[in-house]
């Protein structure tokens, strides 16, 4: 689909807990081809004076109702307008951009990690990436019980697990130290990850070392989403790339940490 700039139908806005929210946005054009990884850059005119658009990857696509699903994670005050806003709004929306995940083969077996709203571009790669069930293994880190959101529509889509820092919920810690990565690691052909810099790191780091397939999604800070104020640099390999378009999925390989 080449990038557009439309006029999203705020259809729903859904409080998941207590800071994150599920936005379905009606499209009037065809939205079929928006993979997982890929993003929009969202106005919130609403909240005046905030000029810069905001980033959000893509939780879910509804092809035949052309809908597109938001996770949004209140952050700061643009964020925080977007979960307050009503149905029957709209919003102007420059979609789909960046670059999508790598789709698995039919013989991998995946591990998808997610942590905070990182979780929204890998439930859509559960969704999309057309394994069996018992090959796609979900792993969701946050905080505490209370920043997971209720992944049961999902849980038909494969194996899930759970970390968090405090305990409340699956087990104790930050998503690597899973007993998936000590135990299990090396039954995986395939990594994918979305979530804060230093867990994407963490993760590429083990990825390398245990040399497994390894496509990370980075969330860079952002304000065109297309290339050309250069604020999401990122040091590659290959030399700086923007994350907006030459990502936001890189392969671990090609990052230079
Ligand atoms: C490609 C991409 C995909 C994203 N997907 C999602 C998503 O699916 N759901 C979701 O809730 N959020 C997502 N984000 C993050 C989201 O864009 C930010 O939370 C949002 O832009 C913050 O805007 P704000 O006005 O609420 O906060 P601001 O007022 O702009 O900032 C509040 C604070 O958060 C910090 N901050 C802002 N943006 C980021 C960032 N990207 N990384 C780290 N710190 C930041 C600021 O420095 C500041 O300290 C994504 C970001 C990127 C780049
Ligand atoms: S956000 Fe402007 S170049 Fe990437």
């Amino acid at each position: 689909m080449k990038k557009t700039v439309i006029d999203l139908l705020l259809l729903e806005n859904k409080q998941l807990n207590k800071d994150n929210f599920l936005l379905k946005l009606q499209s009037p054009i065809s939205v079929s081809e928006i993979f997982p990884g890929q993003f929009v850059n969202i106005e919130i005119k609403e909240a005046g004076e905030i000029f810069l658009r905001r980033p959000f990857s893509v939780l879910d696509v509804d092809y035949q109702n052309q809908t597109i699903s938001l996770l949004v994670k209140i952050l700061g005050r643009g964020s925080k307008k977007l979960t307050e806003a009503k149905g029957g709004l709209t919003f102007s929306t420059i979609l789909p951009l960046g670059k999508s995940f790598t789709m698995p083969s039919k013989n991998d077996r995946v591990l998808l990690i997610g942590g905070g709203s990182g979780v929204a571009p890998m439930l859509f790669l559960a969704k999309c990436c057309g394994l069996d069930p018992e090959n796609v293994h979900v792993l969701i880190g946050a905080r505490s019980a209370i920043d997971h959101i209720d992944i049961e529509d999902y849980q038909p889509l494969g194996k899930f697990y759970f970390t968090t820092e405090d305990g409340t919920l699956g087990e104790k810690g930050y998503v690597t130290n899973h007993s998936l990565f000590t135990n299990k690691l090396k039954e995986f052909t395939k990594i994918y990850a979305c979530g804060p810099d230093l867990m994407m790191k963490a993760i590429g780091r083990i990825a390398l070392e245990n040399q497994i397939f390894c496509e990370l999604s980075l969330e860079n800070m952002m304000a065109c989403g297309f290339g050309v104020c250069l604020c999401c640099v990122e040091d590659t390999k290959a030399g700086h790339k923007c994350v907006c378009t030459d990502g936001p999925v890189f392969n671990v390989n090609d990052l230079k940490w």
